[in-house]
């Protein structure tokens, strides 16, 4: 993050502070109970939202050297990510052109010239092409081989991870241009050479959006995180800074913010800043100055009451010891384990159940629940939901009129 954004964040949340107020939104949100667990409406996310949108599938670092390859799920659609002998990396389908079979195992990875299928012995390069088929000639004339690569999908390189789109197609995907300014904040990160110290997929019985809400929620550090993180942070107090309708930054602030003079501010703002990079649809970074707590978070492939959240840990260029490295991984490891899986996901897991309940139709976003409005608004309009998908309060029934 660039200094001079820096000091525009402390003395914009010190002002909050001060004045003990906060960023508002106009008009008060309902939320209809039905987007965390209605199977069609998770069908219809499926096919407008996560089928047109670029999502991040793994970290470039996993794909050193022309030829190396991995075998990824995204949204439930099995992928093998290759690095090209140009240095670029393709997306293809995991799945062979003439009866289906998965190529490689699911989750593995190594380095290959080529991939042959395991049932008949079809080969394919590794841009996907089809190079040999076992009695072609006898047994396969006309088909022409140029026609029955594997499926292609979108993939491209931004920051250190790779994107892709889990709908086939040899389109160009513009990751810069949907992070809009933040492309520029996370180049001044230079992100693309974090390291990728640790990873794990916790599959949860959530709505990945409710996964989402606890994430974008300013309003609640006091009330789950006393004995942890709470006693740092301003409850209810944080700036937010939409950059595109894919990107935004939500940042708080540390307790003493509002004690420290302004030469204290300026010497060393960084500080003063809990920073969480927004990369809609699904994607979370709490940056933590040594480290990036990445979160990507897919709805389960069949379940609307389920969600895959694949947790990244990338650490800083700066670390020289690997001790220190290791050491500074565990802890802030055990750190994700009680904050986020014991104490946030223990409240998300609750509000999941009491959603599924069906005692009422709606949820309500307060005017101080800018991130939460931010994100259901852009799901709102990518579905075609007209209101952004959600309805303010006061405008038709409202869930006092309503029998539940
Ligand atoms: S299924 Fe792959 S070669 Fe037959
Ligand atoms: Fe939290």
């Amino acid at each position: 993050m660039l200094r001079s954004t820096q000091i525009d964040l402390v003395s914009r949340l010190r002002d909050l502070v001060i004045n003990k107020t906060t960023t508002y939104l106009d008009d008060l949100w309902l939320i209809p109970t039905s987007h965390y667990i209605d199977a069609e409406r998770a069908r219809r996310e499926m096919d407008s939202l996560f089928a047109v949108e670029p999502v991040i599938a793994a970290r470039s670092s996993q794909l050193a050297e022309p030829g190396a390859y991995l075998s990824v799920k995204v949204m439930g659609v099995p992928l093998i990510l290759v690095r090209q002998d140009d240095g670029s990396v393709r997306a293809v389908g995991n799945a062979c052109r003439h009866r289906g079979t998965q190529l490689v195992e699911e989750g593995s990875c190594g380095v290959a010239k080529t991939f042959q299928c395991p049932y008949h012995g079809w080969k394919y390069a590794s841009d996907g092409r089809l190079s040999r088929v076992p009695h072609h000639f006898e047994s396969f004339v006309p088909m022409e081989k140029r026609l029955w690569g594997l499926v292609n999908y979108p993939a491209a390189e931004r920051h250190g991870f790779i994107w892709v789109r889990t709908s086939p197609g040899d389109d160009v995907l513009d990751i810069g241009a949907l992070l809009g300014d933040l492309d520029a904040e996370l180049e001044a990160h230079d992100l693309a050479n974090w390291r990728l110290a640790r990873e794990e997929v916790f599959d949860e019985a959530m709505n990945w959006k409710t996964v989402a809400d606890g994430i974008l929620d300013p309003y609640h550090p006091e009330f789950v995180h006393p004995e942890t993180v709470g006693p740092y942070i301003n409850n209810n107090v944080y700036v937010f800074d939409a950059f595109t309708e894919h990107a935004a930054r939500l940042v708080m602030s540390k307790k003493s913010i509002g004690e420290a003079d302004l030469d204290e501010l300026h010497e060393n703002p960084a500080k003063y800043l809990f920073p969480n990079y927004v990369l809609l649809p699904n994607t979370f970074m709490v940056f933590q100055s040594r480290h990036f707590e990445v979160w990507t978070i897919e709805p389960h492939p069949t379940d609307p009451q389920r969600s895959l959240t694949h947790i990244r840990i990338l650490t800083s260029p700066g670390f020289t010891d690997e001790t220190e490295h290791a050491e500074y991984v565990e802890q802030n490891w055990a750190l994700f384990q009680k904050v986020a899986y014991t104490e946030d996901w223990g409240v998300a897991r609750r509000a999941q159940k009491g959603i599924a309940s069906g005692a009422f139709t709606d949820t309500i976003v307060g005017r101080n629940e800018a991130p939460v409005h931010f994100m259901h608004s852009f799901i709102g309009k990518r579905l075609g939901d007209g209101s952004d998908g959600l309805r303010l309060l006061g405008e038709g029934p409202q869930p006092s009129d309503m029998k539940c």
